[in-house]
This record gives C-alpha cells, sequence and structure tokens, in this order.
C-alpha cells in the first residue's frame, strides 16, 4: 500500500519523509488555508522534497484558464497530478487532462457510481472520502469495498486513494479492504507506529538490561 500524506504542512512532510513513510503528498485549498502559505509556493517546496506525486485541487469549475493553472504551478509535469470533484464538470475535465497525458485525482467521490464514471473517464487515482461518509452515519469502506470489486470486475488502471483517512482503525482496514493508497494527515500515520505495549516491553527490557549491569563493547 502506498502512503500519501494529507497536508500543506512542509515539516511534517519532511519528518515523515524521513522515516521512508511518504509516497506521495495531497493538499487542497483547506489545507493550503489551515497552513497560511501560497499554494504556488507550498507546491513547490513540497514537489522538490518528495519523489512521489503531490496532488492540488484544481480551483476552478471548468477547464477555463484557473481550472488549468493552480497546480502546475508547483510541481514538474512528472510529479503533478490535479485533483478535481466527481461531478459532471470534473469528470469532463478529467477525461480532457488524461487525454492530454496528464494524471488526474477525482476527488469528493462518496459512491461507487461515481467511482465507476472517474475510471471511465481515465482517471489515474479515485478518491473516496471515507470519513465524511462515516460523519453522515454511511459506511465509507463499505464504499471502497465496492469500488475495489467493480475495479476488479473490469480490470480497470485507476487507483483507488481511501481519503479523509481520521483513525488508525480507518488506514488498516483500507488496507485489508485492499484500496492502493491512502492519505492520512501526519498524526494518523505517526499513531500507527504507536503500542502501549511497545512501550511497556521496551521500558523493561530497558531496565532489566540495566539491572544486568553488563557493556556492550
Ligand atoms: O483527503 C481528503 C481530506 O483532506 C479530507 O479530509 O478530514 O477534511 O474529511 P477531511
Amino acid at each position: 500500500m502506498k502512503f500519501f500524506v494529507d497536508t500543506a504542512d512542509v515539516a511534517a512532510i519532511a519528518e515523515l519523509n524521513d522515516l521512508g513513510m511518504v509516497d506521495g503528498v495531497t493538499t487542497n485549498p483547506s489545507l493550503i488555508m489551515k497552513s497560511g502559505r501560497d499554494i504556488t509556493e507550498v507546491t513547490k517546496e513540497i514537489a522538490a522534497m518528495i519523489d512521489g506525486p503531490v496532488s492540488a485541487e484544481v480551483v476552478a469549475l471548468d477547464l477555463g484558464r484557473d481550472g488549468r493553472r493552480g497546480p502546475q504551478a508547483g510541481a514538474d509535469r512528472a510529479q503533478h497530478r490535479h485533483q478535481g470533484a466527481a461531478h459532471r464538470d470534473g469528470l469532463k475535465a478529467c477525461r480532457q487532462l488524461s487525454s492530454e497525458g496528464y494524471m488526474v485525482n477525482v476527488t469528493l467521490c462518496f459512491s461507487a457510481n461515481q467511482a465507476l464514471l472517474a475510471a471511465k473517464a481515465g482517471a489515474s487515482f479515485i478518491s473516496p472520502f471515507i470519513g465524511r461518509l462515516d460523519d453522515i452515519n454511511l459506511d465509507g469502506m463499505q464504499v471502497i469495498a465496492d469500488i475495489r470489486q467493480i475495479y476488479d470486475n473490469y480490470d480497470f488502471d485507476t487507483e483507488i486513494l481511501a481519503a479523509s483517512i481520521r483513525s488508525v482503525n480507518h488506514a488498516s482496514e483500507a488496507a485489508r479492504i485492499g484500496a492502493d493508497i491512502m492519505t492520512a494527515p501526519p498524526d494518523v500515520i505517526r499513531k500507527m507506529a504507536e503500542h502501549p505495549l511497545t512501550d511497556r516491553g521496551l521500558e523493561t527490557f530497558l531496565k532489566d538490561w540495566e539491572k544486568t549491569g553488563q557493556k556492550i563493547l
């Protein structure tokens, strides 16, 4: 499973990149707003830091000048991914940009049918927002499972990018179901390494080692 980090916080990306846990980065206008940074500057910094894809949301409702710009400003062509919403204009833009050789990440996906349309429109990635489905008492994981089955039935190449991940359980469940990628906030990825029994065991090992009085020379 590939790990993308869902943030515009450059320091957090650098920290996780040093651990080898960053295969890509996703941002959106809300994350840019939270960072307080300029979208072009921050996208450039992220693209220079990591090897994988960097997604920046398309910031227009059609493919006019603004619909093509934002993301292109920061990353080179190899890393550059457009993100567009899974509505009709977004799918139209996806078809057009895919035919021009761009990789497109279709976001704000909330149903298997939207994912089916995105795959037919040539999307490289489909991003079901599972946390937001759970927020309204729907089953986000079931949507991932349905998309997995549909894509496998027809051998679609579109990769399933589990998004709006809110917890470590979301992460492991998305992996179990077979999402190709997950994009998670830095804190969720950090927490995946934590377990109280690991901490307790480590403490005991260190104490017992001290009691032996031995030194490794
Ligand atoms: O990956 C999409 C993500 O940024 C949305 O997450 O927590 O705002 O639903 P959330």
